[in-house]
């Protein structure tokens, strides 16, 4: 469905991508997932970016192709860069023995660690690269030079994750087109990876785009907390060129994932959200639930990331085939408690309102 356009405003970054507006769907690997969602935000001026990270290649290839029959708009990927590489088993039996009650509960047999840990990030990039996509963003790390200019030698606009100042001055040095700011409200997995001092890098959405924008000749796009018309506003004054939003299209209508996960966003329980490593062995922001809460005293010893997830999986499969949220990584930032049931066009709607506050001191593009 289309929704009613005005003017845009003025902007490099949403011209440079043939968007109407600077308002990106941030990329949410996982249950959110769904070609629907990501085409609903580009048919609705903004850029649908599809979080790829847990898909195989050809899952990654059928989805764009659903896509594209769902918009003729541009749109985006997203990959986790993970370095290639044996993954340490510190700490899987502790955390399979802690975990044996969970899969009691919940009636499957006990936990064990998958022969196949993680996507190949590889033949993931290759199916990117053959895809022919308007953006890729990626997260957890850098793509290699050869990636790098690969994706741009065929047009595909590059964005990289950073959670401090470091980390996107390091993106510019590798060439990429445009820095997401990823700051510390946002939902799900930090993005961090030039330090191992994951909370050194919480660093709030609006303390690290000024800084962020300061440091960098490059286009801003801010993420985390930004979830209606006041966030965006916000973050455009200080200046971020364009905003990328997650948790707030979560519980929108065209959203995928299951009523269990929209219910615990509209309800009174997102005010409670925190970061842990237990579900996946890299911090995340979550809803506090049951499982977060039990699991505190493995927040520094749970395996690191993809271990502890693909160690957790099971249980989480089972706990969304059951409708058990207690179980479930139910990732998502600090407004959560903005979330409304309502069609991506509405929220989109509301999300352009703040874009016309032009006498704001804007972007460095637009300055
Ligand atoms: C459910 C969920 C899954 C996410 N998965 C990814 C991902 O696959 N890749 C990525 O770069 N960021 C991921 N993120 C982070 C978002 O792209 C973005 O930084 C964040 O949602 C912005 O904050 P907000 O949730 O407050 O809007 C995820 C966030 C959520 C809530």
């Amino acid at each position: 469905m289309h929704c009613p356009r005005r003017p845009a405003m003025p902007n490099t970054l949403a011209q440079r991508l043939h968007v109407d507006y600077p308002i990106f769907l941030a990329p949410m690997a996982g249950e959110a997932a769904k070609a629907p969602l990501v085409a609903a935000v580009s048919n609705a001026g903004g850029l649908g970016v599809l979080g790829a990270g847990y898909m195989s290649p050809d899952r990654l290839l059928a989805t764009i192709a659903e896509i594209r029959s769902l918009t003729s708009r541009p749109f985006g990927v997203n990959l986790f860069v993970m370095a290639p590489g044996e993954r340490s088993s510190a700490g899987v039996d502790t955390m399979r023995q802690a975990l044996a009650r969970y899969h009691a509960e919940l009636g499957i047999a006990p936990p064990t660690l998958p022969a196949s840990l993680e996507e190949n990030y590889e033949a993931q990039m290759e199916a990117v690269l053959s895809a022919g996509v308007a953006a890729f963003s990626f997260t957890f790390g850098v793509p290699s030079a050869q990636h790098i200019d690969a994706l741009k030698a065929g047009g595909v606009c590059v964005m990289g994750t950073a959670t401090t100042v470091d980390e996107a001055i390091e993106l510019e040095r590798h060439g990429v087109d445009a820095v997401v700011a990823q700051g510390a409200e946002a939902g799900g997995h930090r993005g961090t990876f030039l330090t191992d001092d994951f909370q050194g890098a919480m660093i709030g959405t609006m303390a690290l785009v000024p800084q962020v924008a300061d440091a960098v000749r490059l286009p801003v796009v801010a993420a985390g907390g930004i979830a209606d018309r006041r966030g965006v506003r916000a973050a455009l004054a200080l200046g971020a060129s364009a905003v990328s939003v997650g948790t707030a299209f979560l519980s929108t209508i065209e959203s995928g994932v299951s009523d269990a996960y929209k219910l615990t966003l509209t309800g009174p329980a997102s005010r409670h959200t925190g970061v842990t490593r237990v579900f996946s062995g890299r911090p995340a922001r979550g809803v506090r639930n049951r499982f977060m809460d039990e699991m505190r005293a493995f927040e520094v010893s749970a395996p690191a990331y993809p271990v502890a997830n693909a160690l957790t999986r099971d249980m989480r499969a089972a706990a969304s085939r059951q409708g058990r949220p207690e179980f479930l990584s139910l990732w998502a930032g600090q407004s959560a408690p903005l979330s409304r049931n309502c069609s991506v066009a509405q929220l989109m709607e509301e999300l352009r309102e703040g874009l016309s506050q032009s006498d704001l001191p804007l972007t460095r593009e637009a300055r």
